[in-house]
């Protein structure tokens, strides 16, 4: 007998997703990539959601029927909070940025969830007040003592980062041992802390590469403590180098694991992404700049195990 989560987790296929090996520049340097986009909805936000909602509703916050989940998100977490509500009975309220692609509303939209835009200069700033402002205005609606408008809250719960326990130790038995190097996306830290400690306790050695769209460098601003002459700028590398909101996970994972943080033009993602698809690998912005940052590692090196994430597809885009 399986309860509701298992359910979803069995018949949705989400998680043990395929750990593909691609080849590398240098010396004897193997690179291992975990595809995520083979997860239900299209990201490593799946497992994400199914272990936040299992963990509210066990919790007595969330009531299916009743609670509206609320959300802000540039994308794959609102697929993945829109499809895991529309499952479990729950109504959902994804706050974006109303510039965002609309091929990424779009899919939101599908799995039954309404949007709520934002202006989009503020970008995910402006989605993250929005919703705080919502969260507020309706505090007193409550059923049975519950509250009616509840965020899962993704970006902010340790939750998310238990999620990704489970991906990485997936890839520590599928690459049949530890890893050397992580190169990942600074998006709000879930992927880098939650994948990062379990990988480290696997090799307290191991080298963690974050990095950010060049025209918003937030991980790379924690790390080195630099001001910024001018302000962030948008770019088309969604899921990271998201300005203006306070993520704990991510100053943890900077502050405590990652060792270097690096900076990828949009030409560098790009050419990439074009020498991915010609593999087979019709992946994201972030996935490319992962591959496009993993090989220039493996170029100077040898005998190294590197691991990356395939976030999503480029279908969303
Ligand atoms: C495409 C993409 N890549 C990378 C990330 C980074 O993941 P996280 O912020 O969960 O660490 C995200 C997050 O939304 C994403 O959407």
């Amino acid at each position: 007998m399986y309860n509701r989560f298992e359910e979803i987790e069995r018949s949705f296929a989400i998680g043990n997703t395929p750990l593909d090996q691609l080849a590398a520049p240098g010396s004897g340097n193997q690179l291992f990539v975990k595809l995520e986009y083979a997860n239900h909805t299209g990201s490593h936000y799946d497992r994400v959601y199914l272990h936040l909602l299992r963990q509210l509703e066990e919790g007595g916050k969330i009531i299916p029927g009743v609670t509206t989940l609320v959300e802000t998100t540039s994308g794959n977490a609102g697929a993945s909070c829109a499809f895991m509500a529309r499952q479990l009975g729950y109504d959902c309220l994804i706050f974006v940025p109303e510039n965002l692609p609309e091929r990424r509303k779009d899919l939101i939209r599908r799995y039954g969830a309404k949007l709520r835009e934002t202006a989009g200069e503020q970008y995910i700033q402006g989605s993250a007040a929005a919703m705080r402002q919502f969260l507020k205005d309706t505090s007193g609606e409550k059923v049975d003592g519950v509250r009616k408008y509840y965020s899962p809250n993704h970006s902010q719960v340790e939750a998310s980062c238990e999620a990704m326990t489970a991906l990485a130790s997936e890839a520590l038995s599928q690459a049949e041992g530890a890893f050397d190097c992580f190169i990942g996306a600074a998006g709000n830290g879930t992927t880098l802390k939650g994948i990062g400690r379990v990988l480290k306790s696997a090799n307290q050695a191991l080298h963690v590469i974050a990095f950010d769209p060049a025209e918003s460098p937030v991980a790379y601003c924690l790390k080195y403590g630099q001001e910024v002459a001018e302000p962030f700028h948008q770019h088309g590398m969604y899921g990271a180098g998201a300005w203006g909101v306070t993520f704990p996970h991510l100053e943890e994972a900077v502050s405590q694991l990652v060792e270097e943080v690096r900076l990828v033009e949009d030409v560098q993602w790009q050419k990439a992404q074009q020498e991915l698809l010609l593999l087979g690998y019709a992946v994201g912005p972030t996935s490319a700049a992962s591959y496009f940052l993993a090989c220039q590692y493996c170029e100077t090196r040898s005998d190294k195990r590197v691991f990356i994430v395939f976030y999503d597809q480029s279908d969303r885009y």
